[in-house]
């Protein structure tokens, strides 16, 4: 059982969690996540890890309610606790002195970009930042990102802050100035990184994306998360996330995540009906483990 210590909204439908889990946040690395699961009727679902600190034993999560699971998670805060957390997994970020790297992140993609563009800074990049987000209020990170970046960059699609456009337009922009860019990690929804991979494509420079496609294991063993690539099929959970964009197969990509849509929206709907009765089990198969503190202990202990 792992406890909420801190939660608190960035944005509607955007929450930031951080949770004990000291071992975990002892070992991650930029790029990596978890998978956690509610109670014990929930379902598998895997979330990067936004930042860690191993002093304190804990990991920090940003969360995006889009279906079932994410919702119900959003409704946890303090005082609550998770009952399987996964991790780290996933092939941490390649992370060296490649020289100038814009890190991409659109919409919640500015979290799961955050730990890598923090890294890449630390290794001595001159890091430039793009963010996009719809609108105004769903601009999340923007001091934090500011913060680890060189360049600060912010697009809104409806220019209700910052400027009005597509991360892409700028991007193209900056490519056309003539700077010399080394890297490109580009994090968001998939036709985002597709348009960002064409977008490189032309001049040849070495893309990266975080692809988001649907896992069930996490540790390789099923399949699930495989993603078509020039090389062959690799699994996102272990070969991945992050791979190179100008070798990813995004129709298929796509498709793939599409292939659960009448579950995900029937199971929704079933949740919104009732959602106390998730609330109830999260806490139920929570309860024994809070009931008893010598299992918490002997957990952190191993
Ligand atoms: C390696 C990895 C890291 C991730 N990190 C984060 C993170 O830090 N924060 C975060 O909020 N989300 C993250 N995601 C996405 C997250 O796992 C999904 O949003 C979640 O599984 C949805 O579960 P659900 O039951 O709430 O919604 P579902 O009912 O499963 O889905 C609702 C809607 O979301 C879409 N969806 C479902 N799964 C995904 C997916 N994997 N990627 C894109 N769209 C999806 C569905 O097509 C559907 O439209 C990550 C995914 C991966 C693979
Ligand atoms: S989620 Fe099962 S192999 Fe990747």
């Amino acid at each position: 059982m792992f406890p909420i210590v801190e939660a608190e909204f960035l944005a509607p439908d955007v929450k930031r969690f951080v949770i004990e889990a000291p071992r975990v946040a002892r070992k991650r690395k930029a790029g990596q996540f978890v998978i956690l699961r509610l109670h014990d009727h929930g379902e598998r679902i895997p979330l990067t890890i936004a930042d860690s600190d191993p002093d304190r034993g804990t990991v920090t999560l940003i969360v995006q309610g889009v279906g079932k699971t994410t919702k119900l998670l959003n409704m946890l805060g303090p005082g609550d606790a998770i009952l399987d957390l996964v991790g780290p997994l996933g092939t941490p970020s390649h992370v060296e002195a490649f020289g100038t790297v814009v890190v991409i992140g659109g919409g919640l993609g500015a979290a799961i970009a955050y730990p890598t563009a923090k890294a890449m800074k630390e290794a001595g990049n001159h890091v430039v930042s793009i963010v996009g987000a719809r609108n105004k209020e769903l601009v999340i990170l923007e001091a934090e990102i500011g913060a680890i970046s060189d360049e600060l960059l912010v697009t809104t699609d409806d220019g209700s802050y910052a400027r009005k456009g597509f991360v892409t337009e700028v991007l193209r922009e900056l490519i056309e100035s003539g700077r010399a860019i080394d890297l490109v990690l580009a994090i968001g929804p998939t036709r985002m990184m597709q348009a960002v991979a064409e977008t490189t494509r032309p001049k040849g420079i070495k893309t990266v994306v975080s692809l988001n496609s649907l896992m069930v294991d996490g540790t390789g063993m099923c399949g699930g998360c495989r993603v078509l690539t020039t090389a062959g099929a690799r699994f996102a959970c272990v070969d991945g996330p992050e791979f190179d964009a100008h070798e990813i197969d995004f129709e298929t990509l796509v498709r793939r995540n599409r292939t659960y849509l009448s579950n995900e929206s029937e199971s929704l709907r079933r949740f919104l009906e009732d959602p106390e009765r998730d609330l109830d089990r999260v806490r139920e198969s929570c309860r024994l483990e809070w009931e008893h503190p010598e299992v918490r202990a002997e957990a952190r202990r191993s």
